[in-house]
C-alpha cells in the first residue's frame, strides 16, 4: 500500500513537472524545395531574389557596391568568389543574405533555394 502511494506520489509529480514545459519560438519553418527534379535556375531563380524590388540591387549594381548583383553580372560577380561549392553554407553570399543584421533580408525558403542552387554546383543555368 505504501509503495502504491509513492508510486502515485511519483506519477502526479512527472505530471506536473511535464505541464511546466515551456514552448520555444521555433524558427521559421522552411519546407523542403520541391523543383519538379529540376535543378534551381540561376537566372529564373536566384537571380530574382536579389533584384525584385531592387531588394539588393538597390546598392548591389554596376559602380557602386560590390558584388554587382543585378541579373547582367550576378553570376560573373558571385562565381567563384563568393560561393564555397565544397561547403555551401560557409559560401559569403549565402551567409550574407540570410544573416538578418545586413542591409536587407531574404526570407528562409530564399535562403534555401540559393543554398541548393550552390549544393548543386553552382551552375550558370
Ligand atoms: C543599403 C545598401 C545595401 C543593400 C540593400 C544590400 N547591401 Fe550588401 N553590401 C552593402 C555594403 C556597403 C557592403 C560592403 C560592406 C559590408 O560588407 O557591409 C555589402 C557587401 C555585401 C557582400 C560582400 C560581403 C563580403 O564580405 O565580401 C555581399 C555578398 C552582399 N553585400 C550581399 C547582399 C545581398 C544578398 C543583399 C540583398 C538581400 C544585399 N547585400 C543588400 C550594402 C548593401
Amino acid at each position: 500500500m505504501k509503495k502504491r502511494t509513492i508510486f502515485l506520489i511519483l506519477i502526479l509529480f512527472s505530471l506536473f513537472l511535464n505541464s511546466c514545459k515551456y514552448d520555444f519560438i521555433l524558427p521559421e519553418v522552411v519546407p523542403p524545395i520541391d523543383n519538379g527534379g529540376e535543378p534551381i535556375s540561376f537566372s529564373t531563380q536566384v537571380a530574382p531574389i536579389f533584384s525584385t524590388g531592387n531588394k539588393c540591387t538597390a546598392c548591389h549594381k554596376p559602380g557602386d557596391k560590390s558584388p554587382d548583383l543585378t541579373a547582367a553580372n550576378a553570376f560573373a560577380q558571385l562565381v567563384p568568389n563568393h560561393v564555397n561549392t565544397a561547403s555551401p553554407e560557409s559560401s559569403k553570399i549565402y551567409t550574407v543574405a540570410k544573416s538578418g543584421t545586413h542591409y536587407a533580408s531574404i526570407s528562409a525558403s530564399q535562403a534555401a533555394i540559393i543554398l541548393l542552387w550552390i549544393t548543386e554546383g553552382a551552375k550558370d543555368n
